[in-house]
């Protein structure tokens, strides 16, 4: 497995994580102009060639705004998102970032567990934020403390 940053090469097997992981996928259009923003970073995880997953964060103003993480479903509980966020963590340490949050479903127990396993903790909730009016948590990792 290697880790490099997200081209348009790429979006075809990240349409395909993403409608598995996502009611509410991105599509061709959102990943080209996420990929081409000046504060983005993407990066998908390729086994033998195809990208099996991807993470992506803004970072801007000394914070890094995590948008999304996914893994394939048969890809899952091998360490791939610890491995992403891992490389997420040492372009924040790179950019000198105060903190790095996220939003999350609340009842997502496996994202949950993942970012607190990497010291995340919940500083707010955003009620009702989903359209099927479940709560957002509020998940931030301050560097430098
Ligand atoms: C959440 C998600 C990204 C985890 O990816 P993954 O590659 O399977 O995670 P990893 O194998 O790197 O797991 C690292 C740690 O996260 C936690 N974790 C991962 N999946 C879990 C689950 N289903 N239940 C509980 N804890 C879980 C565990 O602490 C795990 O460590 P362990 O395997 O040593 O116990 C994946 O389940 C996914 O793509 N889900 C759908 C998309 C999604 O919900 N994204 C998050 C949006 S904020």
């Amino acid at each position: 497995m290697q880790i490099v940053k997200m081209t348009k090469e790429h979006i075809p097997d990240i349409l395909k994580v993403e409608s598995e992981c996502f009611s509410d996928p991105w599509s061709e259009a959102m990943f080209l102009e996420e990929i081409s923003g000046k504060f983005s970073h993407y990066y998908v995880a390729e086994i033998e060639g195809e990208a099996i997953a991807y993470m992506g964060m803004w970072s801007l103003s000394g914070e890094g705004h995590i948008t999304n993480v996914a893994v394939a479903g048969n890809h899952r509980r091998k360490g791939i998102a610890k491995s992403l966020i891992e490389h997420f963590i040492d372009i924040a340490r790179k950019e000198n970032l105060e903190f790095m949050t996220l939003e999350v479903r609340a009842s997502n127990i496996a994202a949950i567990s993942l970012y607190e396993s990497f010291g995340f903790t919940q500083v707010g909730v955003r009620k009702k934020y989903y359209e099927n009016s479940e709560d957002a948590l509020l998940l931030t990792k301050f560097f430098g403390e």
